[in-house]
């Protein structure tokens, strides 16, 4: 009856449910969690991610989504002047 299966215990939920992977670029297939990693690691700009994974280094579309996280990260983005190292000479 139709009824019945409204009736039946339901099976228990996983504790965990896994996320899927959140692609930021897909010309290279990067996933959100490995751009996050290299600037973790220390990338500060967008061309800094993509020497480190590549994202960004095709047709460029993923760029804002990169510097979103940047941002998120560091908070204002990076500028060449930003990063200049000291002159101390
Ligand atoms: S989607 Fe990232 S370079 Fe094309």
């Amino acid at each position: 009856m139709l009824g019945e299966a409204y009736l039946k215990p339901r099976p228990e939920e996983p504790a965990s449910v896994e996320v899927p992977p959140v692609y930021v670029c897909i010309c290279h297939g990067v996933h959100e969690r490995e751009v996050r990693g290299c600037i973790k690691a220390g990338a500060r700009t967008e061309d800094a991610v993509g020497d480190a994974c590549q994202a960004g280094t095709g047709c460029g579309t993923c760029l804002d989504r990169i510097a979103d996280l940047l941002e998120a990260e560091y908070g204002a983005p990076a500028t060449a002047a930003s990063l200049a190292k000291p002159d101390l000479f």
